[in-house]
């Protein structure tokens, strides 16, 4: 098959603003007020300045709007809030990597030289239903007649992964939450994050609601003391306990997308995307593994020959932590540490901190940041852009010229996964 040899952008794609609005509990916003906060943002990011009306087209990353709100045509409504009624807009699906695969589709709009400018993001409202009811639609992303139907969840799912990376390695469950402590300090530097708290900060405020019901006091000796409480970190799905976890979020992050050539028509700081792919995959019951996530190392393995450049290259990355054994998983399969003992013990060595070796998820992570599913792949831009340009204020990489980074989101389980690669010149 040679003319699938080697995949290249048909020209140059440039990002040139990014924007998210506060994720969390957002009681009384709907998926398009929350995309209108993320617009306005992004707006606000573009150095010269962008006019709506020249934005060419937008693809919003969506996972369940039909469940959550009852409203299909999501990517029309944003389009009418934030005025841009009468272009193509066109909401993209692949469960968690929505919002990735949305800015996929961009990159393709201008690569193909079919446009300019794009606009390119994804939104989630999932807090609309209780947890049992959220975990049953996000439930629907496994596939329902051999997993979901036999009582998996997603966190079941990913802590069957989490069983066989510790039996196969012998990782222990602190290495697993080391990567939820790390997550947590850089979300407690990032004011859009869910929990913009550190397990110090938990843990304070904890100590501090015993005191005020009255309650004995508890006295942990450090984090890991903290997260072996079953009270306070209790498990939902063994080994992964709540601090494991990715909460339900609400939220909305988008990227402003133009050809190379007009880039510095925005900015004199634009950020180029030089590689990305994007692969499939069984479910998890199809899979002969269970300690990797395959079409991450098919989607990787695209993006760093597009982009000509090796893991060794790469200088920060946000990746998809969902859960903590994610993380742990997919600075394998990106090639950042060997699978097993280094990958795993990579966060409680401070190598993936941010002063670390390879900085890992300076945004906080799905696991602090928040995870409102359609729009995680799409806020992975927007911390790589102000990184890359050292506008990521008391969580910037210190010391490192970020001019190589990387994104990786996963759909669901692994049935899809993307990854992209930036770069500053
Ligand atoms: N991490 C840390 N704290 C969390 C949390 C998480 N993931 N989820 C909830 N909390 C906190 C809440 O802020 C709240 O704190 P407060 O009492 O100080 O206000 C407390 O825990 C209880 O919150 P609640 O919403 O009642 O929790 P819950 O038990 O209903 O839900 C989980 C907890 C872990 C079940 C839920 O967050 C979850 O399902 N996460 C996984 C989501 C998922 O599968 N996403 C797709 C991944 S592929």
């Amino acid at each position: 098959m040679p003319y699938q040899e080697k995949r290249k952008l048909g020209r140059g794609v440039a990002m040139v603003g990014a924007g998210m609005s506060k994720f969390g509990v957002r009681n009384g916003l709907s998926n398009r007020e929350l995309f209108v906060e993320a617009f306005e943002d992004m707006k606000a990011s573009v150095d010269k300045g962008i006019d709506t009306k020249d934005i060419e087209a937008l693809w919003v990353g969506n996972c369940g709007t039909e469940i959550w709100e009852s409203q299909l045509v999501v990517a029309v409504l944003c389009a009418q809030w934030i005025g841009m009624t009468g272009k193509p807009a066109t909401k993209v699906e692949a469960a968690c990597a929505s919002g990735s695969a949305a800015v996929r589709q961009g990159i393709m709009g201008i690569a193909s030289g079919m446009y300019d400018v794009v606009l390119a993001g994804g939104v989630e409202k999932m807090t609309t239903l209780p947890t049992n009811d959220t975990t049953t639609a996000l439930a629907s992303g496994t596939d329902i007649s051999y997993e979901a139907s036999g009582g998996f969840t997603f966190p079941g799912l990913y802590a069957a992964m989490a069983n066989a990376y510790m039996n196969e390695y012998g990782t222990k469950i602190e290495d697993f939450r080391k990567v939820g402590i790390k997550n947590h300090d850089n979300g407690a530097l990032n004011p859009n994050a869910h929990f913009s708290a550190s397990i110090t900060d938990i843990m304070g405020k904890q100590i501090a609601k015993c005191k005020e019901r009255g309650q004995s006091v508890p006295n942990w000796a450090d984090e890991l003391e903290f997260l072996d409480d079953p009270v306070f970190n209790p498990v939902i799905a063994w080994p992964m306990r709540l601090y494991d976890c990715s909460p339900v979020t609400d939220g909305a992050a988008c990227v402003l997308l133009v050809a190379e050539e007009i880039a510095k028509d925005f900015t004199d700081n634009p950020i180029y995307i030089i590689g990305s792919g994007q692969a499939c995959d069984e479910a998890l019951h199809g899979r002969d593994t269970l300690i990797s996530v395959p079409a991450a190392k098919i989607a990787a393995q695209q993006a760093y020959e597009m982009a000509g450049v090796g893991p060794q290259d790469v200088k920060m990355a946000e990746v998809h932590d969902c859960f903590t054994v994610a993380e742990v998983m997919a600075v394998a399969d990106l090639g950042f540490f060997r699978p097993g003992e280094e990958a795993a013990r990579a966060a409680g060595e401070g190598k993936t901190a941010r002063d670390g070796i390879k900085p890992i998820n300076t945004s906080g992570g799905l696991k602090s940041k928040g995870h409102p599913v359609g729009a995680s792949g799409a806020a992975q831009l927007v911390e790589i852009f102000r990184q890359m340009r050292g506008e990521a204020g008391g969580r910037q990489v210190p010391n490192r010229d970020i001019d190589l980074a990387l994104t990786h989101n996963v759909g669901a389980h692994g049935t899809t996964a993307v990854v992209q690669i930036y770069e500053r010149r």
